[in-house]
């Protein structure tokens, strides 16, 4: 069991304050790669990306290409927890196609009403977006074939929790595949108990054997786990905490057991 040793209150405060900036001004300075640029050297299809609001994609804040691992298909019903200004969502729609449905769960209300928006504006009918924390989705059991998340669990301060609410909202057979910043090593406590670090995407990296074994714990099976060579941070001090104790991105496919 992972101690949780960041203030929550203060760890969603700074959040949202991040993500707020991302979703407004994506061309400002933070620690982090945002936009095409990263999204097409991590791997995403350059022609998708063509065909989704540019604007999703200039605050697209990511780290990996994880649908290399699992893809999503035409019909099916998609979650992605912590969607951001969308970019992964819209994506996924383009694969499941008008038969399916994708919703997107985000807490920070900026980044919300900008997906919302770009939805409307391009006519995007089978997304839907929601306010909520993934710690408590307020989905019913089985409700998705596939959970995705790109980026979004190393902040979350209780992650067995958030990897219970993906296994709980996964159908029997479903897919939960995704991307996250993890370290080789411990991280020390005075990163860990920094909630400004922790917004960063650097601070909540967990030791990646105990990621595993908390969506093993969640009772997902995992199936496959790989290193993001291509995501690098921008930060002297992201770069460092790199070094130092190996955070790095990967993705990851587990899969809910059939019952
Ligand atoms: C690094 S961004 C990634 C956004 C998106 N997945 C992307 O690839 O661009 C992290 C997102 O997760 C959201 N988030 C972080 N913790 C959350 C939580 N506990 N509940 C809901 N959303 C959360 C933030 O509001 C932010 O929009």
């Amino acid at each position: 069991m992972a101690t949780i040793t960041v203030d929550q209150n203060d760890l969603e405060i700074r959040v949202k304050s991040m993500y707020r900036d991302v979703a407004q001004d994506p061309y400002g300075d933070f620690h982090f790669e945002l936009g095409r640029g990263l999204a097409e050297r991590l791997g995403y299809p350059a022609a998708e990306l063509d065909r989704i609001p540019p604007d999703a994609v200039a605050s697209f804040a990511g780290v990996g290409y994880y649908l290399r691992l699992h893809d999503v298909t035409p019909g099916e019903r998609v979650l992605d927890l912590g969607s951001g200004s969308g970019m992964d969502v819209f994506i996924a729609a383009l694969r499941v196609g008008p038969e399916g449905r994708v919703t997107g769960v985000d807490m920070t209300p900026e980044q919300l009403g900008k997906a919302t928006r770009l939805r409307d504006e391009a006519g995007i009918g089978h997304v839907e977006f929601v306010e909520a924390h993934l710690e408590r989705l307020p989905f019913a059991d089985g409700s998705f074939d596939t959970v995705l998340s790109n980026g979004v669990i190393n902040l979350c301060a209780d992650k067995a929790v958030v990897f219970r609410e993906a296994a709980r909202v996964l159908r029997p057979g479903g897919s939960l595949v995704l991307a996250d910043i993890v370290s080789e090593v411990p991280l020390p406590d005075s990163i860990v108990c920094n909630a400004t670090l922790w917004a960063a995407c650097i601070g909540g990296a967990l030791e990646q054997g105990l990621y595993a074994r908390l969506a093993e714990e969640a009772g997902l099976a995992v199936e496959q786990v790989v290193d993001n060579t291509e995501y690098r941070f921008l930060s002297k001090g992201a770069q460092g905490a790199t070094a130092d104790y190996g955070v790095k991105s990967i993705s990851l496919h587990a899969r809910k057991p059939r019952a």
